[in-house]
């Protein structure tokens, strides 16, 4: 029992990291971009992506291997049919793909997409001369592609609910 509760404890306090470390960079640290000038918006967002990306994957793989803990080890899953033949099994088997997914997502292709925005020659060229027309549409296109990211957490969330 002590057991269950601490790794459930860890499965809850790294998915607090993970969820809200997406969710801070999307609420918090894209609007402050539009206070900054170009140039520093551009510099202070990919210092924010390269700092925080190993960490969040990190904090994604740590829920799903806390997570398989939980349900594998502790849990009742002995078998691989029980992923089919049980509704626990279902349950588990809806999280795991769904939390691979998100990861996925989130690494490969939101975190490509907002990087490439921000390494770009022609962008670097424009926001260091204080231009941000190409750099603000660029930069609302990768939040839209990385917000796909979100309803994969909401999925999570609702599984979490509703087991
Ligand atoms: C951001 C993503 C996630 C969040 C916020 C989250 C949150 C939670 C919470 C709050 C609980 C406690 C629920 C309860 O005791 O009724 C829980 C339990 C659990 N979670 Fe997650 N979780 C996430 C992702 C995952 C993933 C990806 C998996 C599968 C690999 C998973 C597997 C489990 C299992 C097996 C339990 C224990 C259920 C039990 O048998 O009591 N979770 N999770």
């Amino acid at each position: 029992m002590l057991f269950y509760k601490v790794v459930l404890f860890l499965h809850i306090l790294f998915s607090i990291l993970w969820f809200g470390g997406v969710l801070f960079i999307g609420s918090c640290i894209f609007p402050i971009l539009r206070k900054v000038d170009a140039a520093s918006a551009r510099n202070l967002l990919l210092k924010v992506m390269y700092y925080s990306h190993p960490k969040l994957v990190l904090a994604g793989i740590l829920v799903i291997l806390t997570g398989t803990v939980l349900g594998v080890v502790i849990g009742p899953i002995d078998t691989i049919s029980d992923l089919w033949q049980t509704d626990y099994g279902v349950w588990w088997s809806k999280a795991l793909i769904v939390g691979i997914l998100t990861l996925g997502y989130g690494s490969f292709i939101g975190y490509k997409q907002t990087v490439s925005v921000l390494t770009d020659d022609l962008i670097i060229h424009l926001t260091n001369k204080g231009h941000r027309g190409l750099f603000n549409q660029k930069l609302f296109y990768s939040f839209l592609i990385s917000s796909v990211e979100g309803v994969g957490f909401l999925t999570l969330l609702y599984l979490m609910i509703f087991k």
